[in-house]
């Protein structure tokens, strides 16, 4: 663990939902619209956390099978007990290591929802997720905008943060995850050799009923600002608290209405 991701908490599901669970499962349908795939299809899902998206791919998607997998045992027990479906596998399983989970050339289309920027070697990810593909499969795969300011809950939160704490500064996402542009997602399909690579951005309402809603999940400790969060003495945890509650765009109602925009891609598997 490098000293930037030490707050990466992936460890309670529950959490994680709360934090960003709840906008992620708004992405995942908006992304299969996208992706358009015909139903009927193997699937695979990288870093399935809690199962947002892998309950989206099990509605809309209407797959043959999925396998998700996650290396988060506490995550994998979250998904298999809320998302029940005989076609789904949920597994503990790494990115770096998909021929554990699936055989060679047995996948019609792999996808990953917010999780390639937590690997370190994503260019192995890709290839990795190319060998479990069949020839001609579809690899599609979507980040938040972190450096273009796209996650305004999040970019708030590290706002506040750094001013009050320069040892923050290095762990905004932002500067953690400069590649998730709209080019830097590209270029990285592009370099895995993928064919007809296509992006676009997803933009979603991340609306927060009062302060509570906005403050509460960042003090669970799911994620890497929760986990910062958490780490802080009630002091500066109270500082923060109310540099953000002073900073935040707050309605007349106490609703606090900010928006968050992912970058997704798809490409297709060359036939070999
Ligand atoms: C932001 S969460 C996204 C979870 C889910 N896909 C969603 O959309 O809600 C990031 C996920 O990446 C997973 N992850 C981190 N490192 C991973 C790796 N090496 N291989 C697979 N998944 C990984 C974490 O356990 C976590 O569940």
């Amino acid at each position: 663990m490098t000293a930037t991701t030490r707050h990466d908490a992936w460890q309670s599901g529950d959490s994680y939902d709360a934090y960003m669970g709840r906008w992620s499962r708004q992405v995942a349908p908006r992304f299969l619209d996208w992706l358009g795939m015909a139903e009927g299809l193997d699937w695979f899902e990288v870093g399935c956390g809690t199962g947002a998206l892998s309950a989206a791919i099990l509605a809309q998607g209407k797959p043959r099978s999925l396998v998700s997998i996650d290396p988060s045992e506490a995550f994998i027990a979250k998904a298999r007990a809320s998302v029940a479906d005989p076609r789904v596998s949920f597994q503990v399983g790494d990115a770096l290591a998909l021929t554990a989970s699936a055989s060679a050339a047995s996948r019609d289309v792999i996808v990953a929802g917010l999780v390639l920027n937590f690997i370190p070697d994503r260019a192995e990810a890709l290839a990795e997720m190319q060998r479990i593909a069949r020839p001609g499969a579809t690899i599609g795969f979507y980040v938040w905008d972190y450096p273009g300011g796209g996650v305004e809950f999040m970019r708030a939160f590290w706002q506040a943060a750094a001013a009050l704490d320069a040892g923050a500064r290095d762990l905004t996402e932002d500067r953690r995850f400069p590649f998730c542009t709209r080019d830097g997602m590209a270029d990285l399909a592009c370099g895995a050799g993928l064919a007809s690579v296509a992006t676009v951005p997803i933009e979603i309402p991340t609306l927060f009923r009062d302060f509570d809603d906005y403050w509460l999940p960042f003090t669970l400790g799911a994620g890497p600002a929760p986990g910062y969060c958490a780490s802080l003495d009630p002091d500066a945890r109270q500082r923060l608290k109310e540099a953000l509650r002073a900073s935040l765009p707050t309605r007349a109602d106490g609703a606090i209405p900010l928006q968050a925009r992912a970058w997704a891609v798809r490409g297709r598997v060359a036939t070999r």
